[in-house]
């Protein structure tokens, strides 16, 4: 079988290397991946957001099934092209990536559908955004309506803050289009969980659960990043939490997408945060987590390529997920300055022995030299029976590592080993 992969992080990179352990397997193409995905897929240059240009290459070489991994090419009708032009693919068409692609749109569904969320209101107008924020709580989180990288978010701790996130977005628009609708919304408290969810649009099927680091810096400090390391499973996401989120929030959203006509196929990604007024959505993500992926996948017992392929034929059933006991660990190690202004251009040195557990998220290969490309470089994983060794040997594989201007986080994982003592 040949397989297309559309994306370059590491979370690609991780897909690829869970797809490349079925045997019927016998190619993967990545538009336009990375350097170090270069060593499991073959990489084409074809931007993630060149769907004619993904949608010729896939006819071209037959391939006989596609994953979309990032939102963009889902938000932009990848799935919907590429089936239109015979080739089954992984992910939901564009109809349904709206529940990542606006968040006024997922915010409405959850409030007509009786979903737990924050409270919020909606703005077109920033002179009534602004009116609003006189007299609204703080803390407070203002959001953009559209994609943002991950960045439109501001948790507001004062009123001036708000103000000026909001007069940023819709004014100075520094998201573009993205913020000429803002979504301004109560803040909620509780510890963050990440549960990624196979779907075919009538069942659920919840993937272990998992915490992301969002801060650049130990301790929660720092500017808020894509992700600076995860740990699986999610100590403080119990089984008696877990059925009750199924009941309030899985299911409920599946049904509320059917009910709407928009039929949502492939991986939705559920950001809950638990409140003491109990769990509640903070975000919906139409694809995989990055890094989330990078933990998830490695504990999947299960053939991924079967699993997917049920979420596009509609035969998806909660016997075919099965994960393993166990946990694991993703540190990332970065370019220093990132988010901010980082260098790129050095050498990794990667030992073979520790390349498995390796997850390449910025990197280019230049005469046959690994060179780092962006500011998340590496998402560096290890596994054990228990969370502390799954820790222990994700930082033992990354003492293994060097690259100039390397920098990654020293307290992955030590919150969850808090909750679990
Ligand atoms: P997002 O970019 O949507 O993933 O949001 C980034 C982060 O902002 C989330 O992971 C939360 O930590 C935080 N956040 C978003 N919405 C809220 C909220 N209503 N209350 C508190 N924190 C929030
Ligand atoms: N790690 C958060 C995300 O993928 O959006």
């Amino acid at each position: 079988m040949k397989l297309l992969v559309v994306g370059s992080g590491g979370r690609e990179h991780a897909i690829i290397k869970k797809l490349r352990e079925n045997p019927d397997v016998t190619e993967i193409y990545a538009l336009p991946g990375n350097g170090g995905i270069a060593a499991d897929a073959t990489c084409v240059a074809i931007g993630a957001k060149d769907i004619d240009g993904i949608v010729s290459f896939a006819v071209e070489h037959k391939i006989d099934y596609a994953v979309v991994a990032p939102d963009d090419p889902l938000v932009l009708g990848c799935v919907d092209a590429l089936t239109q032009a015979g080739i089954p693919c992984f992910g939901p068409k564009a109809n349904a990536a709206i529940i990542e692609g606006s968040k006024v749109f997922s915010k409405d569904l959850m409030k007509k559908y009786g979903i737990p969320t924050a409270e919020y209101e909606v703005f077109t107008d920033m002179e009534k955004a602004l009116q609003y924020l006189q007299a609204a709580p703080i803390p407070t989180v203002i959001k953009a309506d559209g994609l943002a990288l991950g960045k439109g978010v501001v948790i507001a701790m004062t009123r001036e803050e708000a103000k000026d996130a909001v007069r940023s977005m819709m004014e100075d628009k520094i998201f573009g289009e993205s913020g000429s609708r803002v979504v301004i919304e109560e803040f909620l408290t509780g510890p963050e969980v990440s549960v990624l969810s196979f779907t075919d649009g009538k069942t659920v099927v919840p993937m272990v659960s998992s915490m992301d680091h969002k801060r650049a810096l130990d301790n929660d400090q720092g500017l808020n990043t894509g992700g600076m390391g995860t740990v699986a499973p999610n100590p403080y996401y119990t089984d008696e939490i877990a059925d009750l989120c199924m009941e309030t929030i899985f299911k409920p959203t599946i049904d509320a997408m059917n009910a709407e006509g928009r039929t949502f196929q492939g991986c939705l990604y559920f950001g809950l945060m638990l409140t003491p007024k109990g769990p509640k959505v903070i975000e919906y993500n139409c694809r995989f987590g990055d890094p989330e992926t990078q933990v998830v996948l490695p504990l999947l017992e299960s053939d991924l390529l079967t699993v997917m392929k049920a979420t596009t034929d509609g035969t998806l059933t909660p016997d075919m997920v099965r994960f393993r006991d166990g946990a694991c660990a993703c540190v990332v190690m970065a370019s220093a300055g990132y988010p901010q202004k980082y260098e790129t251009g050095y050498e990794i040195s990667l030992p073979l022995s520790v390349a498995d557990r390796v997850y390449v998220a910025g990197a280019k290969l230049t005469d046959g030299k690994l060179l780092t490309a962006g500011g998340r470089v590496l998402g560096v994983t290890g596994t054990g029976d228990d969370l502390q060794q799954a820790l222990d040997a994700a930082y033992q594989n990354v003492n293994q590592i060097t690259f100039e201007n390397a920098f990654y986080r020293r307290d992955i994982g030590a919150r969850a080993l808090k909750a679990l003592k």
